[in-house]
């Protein structure tokens, strides 16, 4: 009898350290699985198996440590600047909050670049209140790609309101630039070239009477490309974009770049920045937020692929999952 109950135990012990060891690997397997292509409008986990929450944002490439940063707003608790890193643009780790927006009534579509000359990360936003009235943009910076980064002003460039924001690094001068919907509650877009330490916008500031949110720019043979979103808050609608010679304009309008958008909202996508892809010839990522009609933390991304026709057109197509290789490497 007593061994009858022993035994009992014994197979009841086995069975309980297998099933916890069966459920411990199969989320350790789901939190780790490495990704290897982009689902747009997916569910997309970070390394840890938690939502990314990194929306409005930018990515940059850091050389030196080949690693890649996308940076964000964190519209979870606590609200900020969210920061990921990556070493293949599919799987991100967490690097956590880099900026916590504190006070900051309303803080959106952070952008960092990197200041190679002084080593110094910095981070332009849009800073505002909550009835959107106060339409300025902020500046914070950090001597590290995780952070944190410190708010170091926030100003109405040249006196102009100034809400969604794009920015673009000419790659060989250096040289910066902001394009910033803004006056009239974003009846415009106005393009502002930064100092050379990235940390002021200087006087060099037009408006390139483009409508109106959301301006992601791609510079391609000599062409300049700016994608921006209608004007319709968190609701997605189509999209249009405009070329031009010279970053500062004059720019051409043309019409919507997302080939097949039946639903007339650039795939249920709000456009955030355009980042050219290191190591392979014309990648140009299309990253957009969607943002389900709210701007929760759980809101998703779209990220597509831009082609440039040869006959200089700009067109995105839908993909249900593509990775990298549907780009050309370029030769080292
Ligand atoms: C959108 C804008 C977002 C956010 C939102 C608020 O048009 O692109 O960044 O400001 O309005 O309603």
């Amino acid at each position: 009898m007593k061994n009858h109950k022993t035994n009992a135990f014994l197979s009841a012990t086995v069975f309980c350290l297998l099933l916890t060891f069966l459920t411990s690997s199969l989320a350790f397997s789901q939190a780790t699985a490495a990704l290897t292509s982009f689902q747009p409008g997916g569910k997309w986990l970070d390394t840890e198996g938690n939502h990314i929450d990194s929306h409005g944002g930018n990515i940059i490439y850091v050389e030196d440590t080949e690693t890649y940063y996308w940076y964000g707003e964190r519209r979870g608790t606590p609200r900020g600047a969210a920061c990921y890193s990556s070493k293949d643009l599919y799987n991100w780790e967490n690097e956590g909050i880099v900026l916590e927006k504190g006070e900051i009534e309303v803080f959106e579509r952070p952008k960092v670049i990197y200041d190679e000359l002084n080593k110094n990360y910095v981070m332009w936003f849009h800073y505002d209140n909550s009835k959107y009235l106060t339409a300025e943009l902020g500046v914070a910076t950090s001597d590290s790609p995780t952070g944190p980064f410190v708010v170091q002003n926030h100003y109405r460039p040249n006196g102009h309101e100034s809400r969604d924001i794009g920015m673009y690094v000419e790659p060989d001068t250096k040289k910066a630039y902001i394009g910033y919907a803004a006056d009239h509650i974003n009846k415009t877009i106005r393009m502002a070239e930064l100092s050379d330490d990235y940390l002021e916008t200087t006087a060099k500031d037009v408006d390139i009477e483009a409508h109106c949110e959301g301006p992601g720019i791609l510079k391609k043979d000599g062409k300049f490309y700016l994608l921006t979103s209608g004007c319709s808050g968190w609701t997605p609608n189509p999209a249009t974009y405009y070329t031009a010679d010279d970053i500062m304009g004059p720019y051409t309008k043309h019409g919507n770049p997302f080939v097949g958008d039946a639903g007339n909202n650039s795939f249920n996508s709000q456009p955030c920045f355009i980042f050219k892809i290191p190591g392979y010839k014309d990648a140009y990522l299309y990253m957009g937020d969607r943002w389900n009609g709210g701007g929760k933390p759980d809101s998703e991304y779209v990220f597509l692929p831009i082609t440039i026709t040869e006959k200089g057109g700009m067109e995105i197509h839908w993909h249900n999952k593509w990775d990298l290789s549907m780009f050309t490497p370029e030769k080292k």
